[in-house]
């Protein structure tokens, strides 16, 4: 672990702090070598994804690069690809920091083959409520539960020479009008919930970076944006935290340059461009700004480099490539939820599967990441059925979708369909054109992605040209997806336009994305070809460059929903397997939009009672991020929680199905059953733009403990492949510091498996009807304490379980400090919060 930051006296003895003391007085050195124009250079990225390298003084480039789900790269190698990981909340649900270091090391490994400095993750806001776009970037509902499993991503990938970067710094947990709303926090609540990952990473880990949010807070001292944010920034990350890296701006979240540089921001992103640079100089010279402000920022960046080896001088050692072969496709697997099986069904014996019906469609389209700044572009990824065939080679592997749950129609197959309409070359004619539309530059390509990037500044618009063969019979569904002004034309009628110009908001709004766009129907008798002509817009995205964004879609003639499902479900009762894939995808599920329902995109739920009325032993997956309902769920016997689970999808699944790794996983939030009932059932802010975190600290699971309503699965669920009896739990230390728990646990089913063992606390007047006068409003019980121990068939095991003294403290609103009310604390041990097994208690 990276050390956590200690005083001057405790320094002085450590070889580590010797160092650090030398690596400051170089710092020291450097920063009086440079005049103020020099210094404020450093405080703007150059580009989207590098800091300015500054060669007098030893001084590379620094690289940095999204995100949590894998290292994209900066974009600066053609066709680069990355390792796609599951996804964090896949991650906390194995409850595992074993595994979490070892994602660490694999985050910086990846980080160093991209030649990146700085991976932007993890992302400690927390799953506040189930639609947040974001909820599958975030740990959990918990903060507990986030701060360990990110705070050992943070500390391997750290160990490995790469900076980590907390984000988003802070009450940044729903995509609705992002950039603009005003969070309003309690005082507590942000104390003990919010704030409280990132307390952890900085003062327990020690992180080197934190990204500063695109919205406001109010947190009762001030309401002000979060990268300008005096209080938050200086009072209590630098000076009460003792954070001494970088407070980076998320992307183009910065507005002011006074407010913001005096405010603790120190670093604007991307660059070039935006409102440091000369603005910067000027409100220095003017007085506004403090050069000596200027110098702690400059610091801070040269601390960076020195920790990344980005400084001549200091560089550290190159580090040996770290790999880990077998730890996405573990992970993935660990991490899946067994929700309900009824019986144990799982494993499923491979000898006795012939014939399988794999059906849905994320089976026939897995959704392995989510949308939005996240992606990365994976080299390849495993679907469930290459995964099933690979595991069962003698069985025969049917895919049905059993209806379509996308809202777009899928990407045109250009390599396929397309011509030149001039030469008649295969692919698409992408012509740049200035104002007068006269082109400017001109070519063929069969490798289009729907960006044109980097476009000239004389450049007004893209035109896409394509003869496309259509020779399916019936109707043909085809469209552009697309952001600011535009048409389309088909066959030189213009079927479609937009007028509104777009700028730099529809890469903050996350429409380039997933663009939208109506469909034009074109009949088809014959095979016949139709002209295709989209003009798009030249986007000037500040920072983000200047492109053109389109999407060209097509839909085939194909089955009615009806008639897919029809099929599903005559293929389901033929086989001797059936495996139902449902879920969201990244029309669903991503940055930039919240969902505005709980329930499976389409008609998977039609698909899921049909094929389950027919073949009841199905075994029903689901593919996503965050909480869905499942109306069925009472009536299918196996139902599995797969996440996002990165590029080993069908690996994984066929693993966790056929008994070569047990599905671990607990939840790391709550299920719901009934929208109804969730605690926080939108993020909308109120027509004021304020957005009222009004159930305090009650989030997540704790609410529902408030209420008792009764969720489809709670907190800390998760049924794994077999069974465990809880024995005993006693108290083997107890310091100031912390109680240390033993439980004994027995695993009473039939074969190994990993159990989690959940510590959760009650406070003193807990069970009172309201707590006393001048009493915390606590929360009914929360996560104290977690351990992931393992077992063979009816081995009994002990876990340790470490409580710290923080579990208990609460925020006294009238002192500002953390304080222990003093009495007697319940622990309730069990395997979720609802099913609890033992109990203690210890007075402090
Ligand atoms: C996101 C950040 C991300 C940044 C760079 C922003 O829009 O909020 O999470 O790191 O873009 O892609």
């Amino acid at each position: 672990m990276t050390p956590r930051p200690t005083s001057s006296t405790e320094t002085s003895v450590l070889p580590e702090a010797t160092a650090r003391l030398d690596a400051e007085a170089s710092i020291e050195q450097l920063l009086g070598a440079l005049d103020l124009e020099g210094k404020v250079r450093l405080l703007t990225g150059e580009t989207s994804w590098r800091l300015f390298a500054h060669e007098q003084i030893g001084l590379r480039s620094m690289a940095v690069s999204d995100g949590p789900v894998g290292v994209r790269g900066t974009g600066e190698v053609p066709g680069e690809t990355s390792l796609l990981f599951p996804s964090p909340s896949a991650l906390s649900a194995t409850w595992d920091t074993a595994l979490a270091s070892r994602l660490g090391s694999l985050f910086a490994a990846e980080a160093r083959r991209h030649g990146v400095d700085v991976v932007l993750a993890p992302q400690v806001n927390l799953q506040r409520t189930p639609v947040a776009g974001r909820h599958y970037e975030c740990y959990s509902e918990d903060p507990l539960l986030t701060s360990a499993i990110s705070g050992h991503v943070i500390a391997a990938m750290q160990d490995g020479g790469v900076g980590a970067c907390l984000k988003h710094f802070v009450a940044n947990d729903s995509e609705t009008q992002r950039t603009e709303y005003l969070a309003h926090v309690d005082e507590r609540t942000l104390r003990e919930v919010y704030l409280a990952p990132f307390e952890h990473a900085v003062r327990e880990v020690g992180a080197w970076t934190v990204m500063a949010a695109y919205n406001q807070v109010d947190d009762g001292v001030l309401a002000a944006p979060a990268t300008e944010h005096t209080h938050l920034l200086r009072d209590v990350l630098k000076e009460e935290w003792g954070f001494d890296g970088v407070v980076v701006s998320d992307w183009l979240a910065t507005r002011r340059t006074a407010e913001s540089a005096n405010g603790g921001l120190d670093l604007v992103m991307p660059g070039p461009g935006g409102p440091w640079e000369d603005r910067l100089v000027a409100a220095v010279r003017s007085g506004r700004v403090d050069e000596s402000v200027v110098d702690d920022k400059v610091r801070r960046v040269l601390r960076l480099a020195v920790r990344v080896g980005a400084l001549a001088e200091l560089a550290p050692e190159p580090m040996p490539p770290a790999t880990d072969e077998t730890l996405l496709r573990e992970l993935a697997a660990r991490a899946t939820v067994v929700v309900h099986d009824e019986n144990h069904r799982l494993p499923l014996d491979p000898a006795a599967v012939r014939r399988v019906a794999l059906i849905g469609p994320n089976a026939f389209e897995a959704f392995v990441q989510g949308g939005g700044s996240a992606h990365v572009n994976a080299a390849h990824v495993v679907s469930p059925a290459e995964g099933l065939r690979a595991a069962l080679p003698h069985a025969e592997v049917t895919v049905l979708r059993g209806g379509d749950a996308r809202r777009h129609a899928p990407d045109l197959d250009i390599v396929g369909r397309a011509r030149d309409p001039r030469t008649g070359e295969p692919g698409l004619r992408i012509s740049t054109l200035d104002a007068a539309g006269t082109v400017l530059a001109s070519r063929v390509t069969t490798d289009w992605d729907g960006w044109e990037r980097e476009l000239p500044d004389v450049a007004a618009a893209v035109l896409v040209e394509a003869t496309v063969h259509l020779a399916e019979p019936g109707e043909h569904r085809i469209g552009l997806g697309t952001v600011g002004t535009w048409t389309f034309e088909v066959d030189g009628v213009t079927v479609a336009r937009g007028d509104r110009p777009a700028g730099a908001e529809v890469v903050l709004d996350s429409s380039v994305n997933s663009p939208d766009g109506e469909p034009a129907v074109v009949l088809v008798a014959a095979p016949r070809d139709v002209e295709l002509r989209a003009t798009l817009q030249n986007i000037r995205a500040q920072a983000y460059g200047s492109f053109a964004r389109g999407v060209l879609r097509h839909a085939l003639p194909g089955l009615s929903v009806d008639d897919e499902i029809d099929a599903a479900v005559e293929a389901a009762a033929q086989a001797d397997l059936v495996v139902v894939v449902v879920g969201t995808n990244d029309e669903v599920e991503s940055e930039g939009w919240d969902r505005t329902s709980l329930a499976l995109p389409g008609r998977q739920d039609d698909l899921v009672a049909r094929v389950l009325a027919v073949a009841p032993d199905a075994v029903v997956v689901v593919n996503a991020g965050a909480p869905v309902l499942l109306p069925w769920l009472e009536t299918a016997r196996t139902v599995l929680w797969t996440w996002f689970p990165g590029e080993e999808c069908g690996n994984a699944l066929a693993d966790v199905l056929l008994g070569v790794t047990e599905p671990a996983g607990r939840l790391p939030w709550t299920l719901p059953a009934r929208e109804a009932d969730v605690p926080v059932p939108h993020a909308r802010p109120g027509a004021d733009g304020v957005l009222e975190y009004s159930e305090g600290v009650h989030v997540g699971y704790r609410g529902w403990e408030l209420s008792r309503a009764r969720p489809a699965a709670e907190f800390g669920h998760g049924l794994g492949w077999t069974s465990w009896q809880y024995e005993d739990v006693t108290v083997v230390e107890e310091t100031a510091e912390h109680v240390v728990l033993a439980v004994d646990v027995t695993n009473v089913g039939p074969r190994r498996g990993t159990e989690v063992v959940q510590v959760y606390l009650e406070a003193p007047d807990a069970g009172a009807e309201a707590p006393g006068p001048g009493a915390p409003d606590r929360p009914v019980r929360w996560l104290a304490g977690f351990a992931t121990v393992q077992a063979d068939a009816g081995d009994r095991v002990t876990a340790t379980v470490r409580v710290a003294r923080r579990a208990f403290e609460t925020w006294d609103v009238t002192a500002h400090r953390w304080v222990t009310p003093p009495g007697t604390y319940l622990f309730r041990v069990g395997r979720s919060v609802r099913d609890l097994r033992l109990a203690t208690a210890t007075d402090r």
